[in-house]
């Protein structure tokens, strides 16, 4: 009989992806759409990135290259990070991905068996539970809550951890809240990791987007480079997301493995985008941190005008391009919020669930679209607040 596998109807969507979709039914019929659902930088790669990649072209690298990514990239990654993360890491423990999000689910894939629990944040990335689940895994999740300014909670990830427990994934700078996690707390993960033997997954997409202080990756942690695996990518810090660009840090008995799935799935991400992509670590016209700068400028103004919004509370995010924000004081919920602000203001956001039951109460908006853009986004929501206003009075 045909059927489809059981493991995709243990996998979910993402909730940015199916808003996005609504927003563009709606443009399509003439709406006018301010897009804060998708977690995508409004700008490009620099012309030099652009340059590298036509002329990897022009010197015909569009072929089949090495399964792990070409070497000089590999080497560029363990530079890069020596220098913007302060850790050693050696080129031979570099693995070039089709995107973080492959990264992921081959880590996953590479180390868990079916019934190992995985512990994860909750409000976190959706695909941390969802590829656990379709991998036949358990995910086990672990709050941030408001009350911890959204940083993991020692004794509640130390509680969750039984004997089947076998990885904890860790997100910092954090999506959806935008948390970087504090020192103490990423050295007692660190410690419990080693304590009750777990792999740790440290998903680090955001870490050049953060404002203010130095990122320190969960790798300079004590025993960390035995267990632990950095997935990061360029996405976000180069603005290149539809380049599906990504990479592993793994330990060298781990390479093996993930070279293995890249065998049997990919084989090798395209040539030409990885000689680009030594370019933007390089980032000679310094991009980044002026886009990061940009980012900072922008979070200002929106958190303060958010919070200006009846029944918003928003704390200003310390990573990321993400506001997070509580709604509670509108006495609707974050889902007719979202309904309101896409159907009758045109703006688009995400429902905090979409992240994970403890985001229920939240919104999730990205601010990485113009200051115009984000100056007319509360302006609108300001308009349509009169609707849970209403509500509030009649409570
Ligand atoms: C925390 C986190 N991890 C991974 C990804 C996926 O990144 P990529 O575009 O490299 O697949 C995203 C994208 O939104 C993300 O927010």
């Amino acid at each position: 009989m045909r059927s489809i596998a059981s493991r995709i109807a243990m996998m979910s969507g993402e909730g940015a992806l199916s808003v996005f979709a609504r927003a563009k039914e709606l443009e399509a019929q003439g709406q006018s759409i301010i897009h804060l659902e998708l977690g995508e930088p409004d700008f490009h790669p620099s012309g030099s990135v652009v340059d590298a990649v036509s002329r990897a072209l022009d010197e015909g690298k569009d072929r089949y290259c090495a399964v792990v990514g070409v070497a000089e990239l590999r080497q560029e990654i363990a530079a890069y990070l020596r220098r913007t993360r302060n850790i050693d890491v050696s080129a031979d423990n570099v693995l070039v991905a089709p995107g973080c999000k492959a990264a992921l689910f081959f880590a996953m894939m590479a180390l868990l068996e079916p019934g190992d629990e995985v512990l994860y944040p909750d409000p976190g990335f959706p695909g941390y539970p969802s590829i656990a689940r379709g991998l036949g895994a358990v995910p086990v999740s672990f709050e941030l809550s408001a009350r911890n300014h959204f940083q993991p909670d020692i004794a509640d990830v130390a509680a969750k951890i039984t004997p089947r427990t076998r990885m904890l994934l860790t997100n910092s700078p954090g999506n959806p809240t935008g948390t970087v996690y504090s020192s103490a707390v990423q050295r007692d993960l660190a410690a419990l990791a080693v304590e009750k033997d777990l792999w740790v997954l440290s998903d680090e997409i955001y870490a050049r987007i953060i404002y203010g202080g130095e990122y320190v990756s969960m790798l300079s942690y004590p025993g960390m480079r035995e267990r632990a695996l950095i997935v990061d990518g360029f996405s976000k810090s180069f603005a290149m997301t539809g380049w599906r660009l990504g990479y592993t840090v793994a330990p060298s008995d781990v390479v093996p493995a993930l070279a293995m799935m890249a065998i049997n799935t990919y084989t090798c991400v395209a040539e030409f985008t990885q000689y680009a992509a030594i370019e933007a670590l390089r980032d000679r016209e310094g991009a980044t941190p002026r886009m990061v700068a940009e980012f900072a400028r922008r979070k200002q103004q929106f958190v303060r005008d958010l919070n200006r919004i009846p029944g918003f509370r928003c704390e200003a995010p310390a990573g990321a391009f993400y506001a997070w924000v509580d709604i509670c004081g509108t006495g609707t919920s974050a889902e007719e919020i979202c309904r309101i602000l896409l159907e009758d203001a045109g703006v688009a956001a995400i429902p905090g669930a979409a992240f994970g039951p403890a985001g229920k109460d939240f919104v999730r908006f990205s601010f990485a679209s113009s200051v115009e853009n984000l100056r007319e986004a509360t302006a609108r929501i300001l308009k349509v607040s009169s609707v849970w206003q209403g509500s509030l009075i009649e409570k």
